[in-house]
């Protein structure tokens, strides 16, 4: 508690909860990614994934576990020996691991989804976090569906896992059911009625089946809350998690009135709100508050007046504060290293040396065919080798020809990593088709395009084109995104990105 606020610990888990959503998978390679974003962000917890559903889940956790080092790094696992095994074994490297235990306590969870009693939950709660004890100090037990539990019987469950040693004790509304009054009495009343509660930290993990989800979170902050779970952009099951952003926001904006903040970096909120949208390809809706592409845009002449003003009149909070930066183009094809360099470190964008070296090239090609390139699209130029697979095809040239009396055709030839080349062209119904048939012709396998989304990076006619296409290959998802002056070459860079993704995850190619 520093000046009366206190802190409130932010459990990101992006990873676990929103990677389980259908439509926002990632690889190992885009998990970690995201790990080092939040990490930077500044969150206290990464739920980094739940190590006993698949070998691959365990191999992410073990490979975030291995690289960060200021967030905790926590595996879920359910109430059994053999998960808790898989946790211990994921997390083995971490500077700071959590063990995660959860066991459902309400009466529709485990009449028809354990077929257990009362007396056996309470047991087996308590036997799984003694087990995990055993091995890691840290260890958070969720009693799941605690917001259609009966209060009384969480308390019993939560008494037991104090005893047996949990750290932290997670109060899930699993179904995004109940009301912020509610909720925030629910949180309170167990943390009046828990013997041995004042020993640990409480949270709580909010789904947004009502639309409730940060509602409820900060209403359970306000009473008493320690911990938040929640993700980035809200993914997650069904209508999604609570959104981190939002609550990091409403408590740095309203601390006054709620008493409470975060450690988070907020200027880095954007930037892993865009990170997250170009691993999943699940673009957030444009009037999302804070991260949202209208979530600072001013179109009433009232409202431009009132702000040109005094910004306060008609914003809470600046949109820099944010990471979004508001700034036009100081950039073109005469700027040399020294202020592109610049440029990135005031955007906040670090990258290794390596990297910066391709991304500089990359925006001299850019500088070249826009006159101004403005931060937009110097993110994302950074965007598009964050998390990128290897280039086991490169594009080298495209050509298409249609026109509404005439089927479409596409040319192209690409560059595979051993220094070949390869050339087809192939008919289709319009030109990204045609030129989609001809690389998977290159490439001798025919993915299924199931998402293929093209928009603007920035507003205006000068505007680059930014195509995201998710693709599916052997019961996997790859996600591609690309940025041209072009869409119809914004949209063979997106589909070459996601078949980069799927050729390298190909267990010939993995290790290469
Ligand atoms: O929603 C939920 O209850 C969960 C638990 C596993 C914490 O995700
Ligand atoms: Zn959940």
């Amino acid at each position: 508690m520093t000046g009366g606020i206190r802190n409130i610990a932010v459990f990101d888990t992006t990873l676990r909860d929103g990677e389980q959503a259908p439509g926002c998978s990632m690889n190992s390679r885009e998990k970690l990614e995201v790990a080092r974003r939040l990490e930077k962000l500044g969150v206290d917890v990464i739920e980094a994934g739940f190590p006993a559903s698949s070998p691959g889940d365990l191999e992410s956790v073990r490979a975030i576990a291995g690289i960060i080092k200021d967030s905790v790094v926590a595996g879920l696992c359910r109430s059994r020996e053999s998960d808790i095994d898989a946790a211990r074994e994921a997390l083995a490297g971490a500077a700071h691991p959590r063990i995660h235990v959860f066991l459902a306590t309400s009466p529709i969870h485990m009449q028809y989804k354990l077929k257990m009693t009362e007396d056996q939950v309470a047991e087996q709660a308590f036997s799984a976090v003694k087990y995990a004890r055993g091995f890691c100090s840290d260890v958070e037990f969720s009693a799941e569906d605690a917001s259609r539990s009966d209060p009384g019987f969480v308390c019993r469950v939560f008494a037991g896992a104090i005893k047996a040693g949990a750290a932290v004790l997670n109060i899930p509304d699993t179904v995004g059911y109940a009301m912020p009054g509610e909720f925030g009495g629910l949180v309170r009343y167990i943390r009046e009625h828990t013997p041995g509660a004042e020993k640990v930290k409480f949270s709580v993990h909010v789904h947004n089946d009502l639309g409730l989800a940060v509602a409820n979170s900060l209403a359970a902050v306000s009473a008493g809350a320690d911990q938040v779970e929640c993700t980035i952009n809200g993914i997650g099951e069904r209508a999604g998690n609570a959104s981190l952003e939002e609550i990091v926001m409403a408590l740095r904006v309203r601390k006054d009135y709620l008493k409470a903040d975060t450690r988070i970096d907020t200027t880095q909120l954007y930037g892993t709100s865009r990170l997250v949208t170009q691993v999943t390809g699940v673009k957030v809706q444009p009037n999302k508050a804070i991260v949202g592409e209208n979530a600072f845009a001013h179109e009433s002449g009232i409202h431009q007046h009132g702000v040109m003003a005094n910004r306060t009149t008609y914003e809470i909070m600046t949109s820099e504060s944010v990471g979004i930066s508001t700034n036009i183009m100081v950039l073109g094809k005469h700027s040399g290293r020294h202020a592109f360099e610049d440029r990135l470190k005031l955007l906040g964008l670090s990258v290794d040396a390596e990297t910066r070296e391709k991304i500089f090239a990359e925006f001299k090609l850019l500088a070249d065919k826009k006159k101004v390139v403005n931060d937009r699209d110097i993110e994302a130029l950074v965007m598009g080798f964050a998390a990128a697979a290897p280039e086991t095809w490169k594009l080298d040239h495209w050509a298409v020809n249609t026109g509404s009396a005439l089927g479409a055709s596409g040319t192209i030839r690409l560059r595979h990593r051993d220094g070949t080349f390869q050339k087809r062209i192939s008919l289709g119904d319009g030109p990204i088709d045609s030129i989609y048939k001809s690389i998977n012709q290159i490439i001798g396998k025919e993915p299924e395009l199931e998402l293929y989304e093209i928009g603007a990076i920035t507003g205006g006619s000068s505007s680059q084109g930014e195509t995201m296409v998710k693709i599916a290959w052997d019961d996997k998802r790859y996600n591609g995104r690309g940025v041209s002056t072009d869409i119809i070459e914004s949209s063979i860079k997106a589909y070459l990105a996601a078949v980069n993704a799927m050729e390298w995850d190909a267990p010939e190619n993995r290790g290469l």
